[in-house]
């Protein structure tokens, strides 16, 4: 059965653009609840670990960078089906795809800025809510 957690961020260009009360708007009317949010900002070293899978690609380093320069929005959330719905809310990693009405089409400038990450699988939404927010930092 599918879970019930998602994990996003808010990525450095959208938050510079005070995109981040729109964005937080769409996934509440989509029916997601925000269990956890933060604004911070990663170090280079942070946002290396957090997209460790992608090491060795040839858009990591570029993206470790732009990552680490600005402040981003973390967020843990709780819906029915979550990854997925949200997925579908996002739209395509490409905004250049993105359906209307999705998040990256109506905020994302490229490819790498697209303004948010959403999770993969339960698992990785799991790994990486953990990787923001302890126990205590969770509703
Ligand atoms: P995100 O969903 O955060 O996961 C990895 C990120 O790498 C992706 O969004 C994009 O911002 C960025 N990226 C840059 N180039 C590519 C690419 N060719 N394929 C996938 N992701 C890319």
């Amino acid at each position: 059965m599918a879970g019930k957690t998602t994990f996003t961020m808010i990525k450095p260009s959208a938050f510079a653009s005070n995109y981040t009360g729109g964005i937080l708007k769409m996934i509440n009317d989509a029916g997601f609840v925000i269990k956890a949010l933060k604004a911070t900002c990663l170090t280079k070293e942070q946002a290396g670990a957090f997209y460790a899978v992608h090491q060795g690609k040839p858009f990591y380093d570029s993206l470790v960078k732009f990552m680490s320069s600005g402040p981003i929005v973390a967020a843990m959330l709780e819906k029915d089906n979550a990854v997925e719905d949200f997925r579908t809310l996002i739209g395509a990693t490409n905004p250049a795809n993105a359906a209307e009405g999705t998040i990256r089409k109506l905020y994302a400038v490229s490819l790498e800025e697209n303004a948010v990450h959403g999770s993969d699988s339960d698992e990785n939404a799991n790994i990486e809510a953990d990787f923001f927010f302890s126990k205590i930092e969770r509703v």
